[in-house]
């Protein structure tokens, strides 16, 4: 491997969504052959009638060009479309039949692909987006990254409202929001002016979970006033007089702190957050992870990030932070953590992680020789846009714990909770150094960019929902 190849696999690989970029190829092929406003094209001879004027000529030849854009780039959504049904189709024959282990053509093109819990009309989508963003009207920029990734996330909103609206069979239960970048601004909290609070209200008028699954980690009922804080504008809503919400809708907000370590449920009676005990809802192979092991890992993460602030010269203007579950870097007051070295420590982490996840020959303990598997354990390290974390448990293990824990009286009607039924926002979704990638192994997903496009994309969902 050269050292440009390692440079750009280490610092651009897992930035990169390999589905979005091969899509975006994709549609670099009619961008480049046919959206050019000087060439001519004899199949329209109709165009030929308005020659003398130039500009009038222009402006109908732009049309044209825009029209058989938006044709050709349908195709290829359709082509896709089609494309993750049947993987869709395989994967369930894989289910069935383990020993099988087929991979579809699209898994074949995208080796990094991941579930697709429903199918996603692309088309429509590709419509809708393209009235808002002129993707087939621009002559000179091609669809780009953003527009792909706002064209899966509309897809996936109207697949999962289609199946909302079929009651008979799965429908959308569980709505999960990461917290920092997505329901707030980094580091901030919800006030009553937060546009997202009035469509959470909305949500949970439609009688559906909310829940914040984020990898701030606070234990116990005193950790409960850091999340109602950071929720303010929303609980201030329950507790007001004229709040139109019934109470067992309130009950259905929930938040999952640690990534998948704390659970805290709104309470009527306490008029906010409750500490959830673990014995109520933790799944059966979290409750299994050895408590060593995770010391081990810990204790390692900690050395490790010792080492970096140390080899980057970060003791002055770094603190570093071991909790129960987690370890952190975070900068101190008036200081900033560069994003180059915010990088290569969330990297470096994550090189570490490997090595003793996979097992070592060293021993965790004196006591313990043989090889060790800590694999079992889940284990997130990501770059939290100012500081880096590593956190044992991750968003998978965060989103599938509510799903089981508000399935618990599975006599009733809203139960199971399946992925197909349950959809996650956040921002992080690179598939290294992010903390809601891993929410993609437990539900449908959406990535957004700002608070403000999580306010969009409700708006989309609500709107598509009444
Ligand atoms: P999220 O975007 O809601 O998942 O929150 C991520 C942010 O929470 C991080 O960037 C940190 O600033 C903050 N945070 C506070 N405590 C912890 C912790 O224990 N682990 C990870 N992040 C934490
Ligand atoms: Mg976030």
């Amino acid at each position: 491997m050269t050292s440009r190849y390692r440079v750009e696999y280490a610092l651009k690989s897992h930035r990169r969504d390999e589905f979005i970029e091969w899509i975006k190829a994709l549609l670099a092929g009619p961008f480049v052959l046919h959206a050019d406003i000087e060439s001519f094209d004899s199949e329209f001879p109709e165009l030929y009638d308005i020659p003398e004027d130039s500009d009038i000529y222009l402006k109908e030849h732009e049309k044209v060009i825009a029209k058989d854009c938006q044709r050709r780039y349908l195709e290829i959504f359709k082509d896709v479309e089609n494309l993750i049904e049947h993987t869709i189709l395989i994967d369930e024959i894989n289910d069935k039949n383990p020993e099988r282990n087929s991979t579809s053509r699209l898994r074949n093109l995208v080796p990094s692909l991941g579930r697709f819990f429903t199918p996603l009309p692309l088309t429509e989508a590709f419509l809708i987006e393209d009235e808002r963003r002129a993707i087939s009207k621009r002559r000179l920029v091609s669809p780009s990254f953003n527009d792909v990734r706002m064209i899966l996330n509309t897809a996936q909103i109207m697949a999962l409202t289609k199946i909302y609206k079929d009651k008979a069979k799965a429908h959308l239960k569980l709505i999960t929001f990461d917290g920092d970048v997505t329901l707030y601004e980094d580091g901030q909290s919800l006030n009553e002016n937060s546009a997202v609070v009035k469509r959470l209200i909305n949500l949970l008028k439609l009688d559906l979970f909310v829940g914040v699954v984020t990898a701030a980690g606070y234990p116990n009922q005193s950790g409960a006033e850091k999340y109602h804080e950071r929720l303010q504008g929303l609980i201030d809503y329950f507790n007001n007089p004229n709040c139109s919400l019934k109470d067992s809708q309130k009950e259905n907000l929930l938040v999952m702190g640690a990534e998948s370590n704390y659970l805290f449920r709104y309470n009527n009676e306490m008029k906010g957050l409750k500490f959830i005990n673990s014995d109520e809802w933790l799944l059966p192979q979290v409750k299994s992870w050895d408590n060593d092991k995770i010391t081990y890992i810990m204790d390692t993460i900690y050395q490790h990030l010792v080492h970096l602030r140390m080899k980057f010269n970060l003791e002055q203007s770094t603190t570093i932070i071991k909790k129960e579950r987690s370890v952190g870097i975070i900068p101190n007051e008036g200081y900033k953590i560069l994003r180059e070295q915010l990088e290569e420590m969330v990297l470096s982490c994550s090189n570490k992680l490997n090595i003793i996840l996979r097992g070592s020959r060293k021993s965790y303990s004196d006591s313990h020789e043989a090889l060790i598997q800590l694999r079992d354990i889940k284990v997130c390290a990501f770059n939290g846009g100012s500081d880096v974390w590593v956190d044992i448990g991750d968003k998978a293990l965060g989103v599938e714990s509510l799903q089981k824990y508000l399935c618990q009286d599975s006599n009733s009607e809203f139960c199971p909770i399946t992925k197909a039924e349950s959809l996650h926002i956040g921002d992080q979704f690179a598939s290294l150094g992010a903390n809601d990638f891993k929410a993609r192994l437990s539900a449908c997903t959406v990535w957004i960019a700002n608070p403000a496009e999580t306010v969009a994309i409700l708006d989309d969902l609500i709107n598509y929902l009444e």
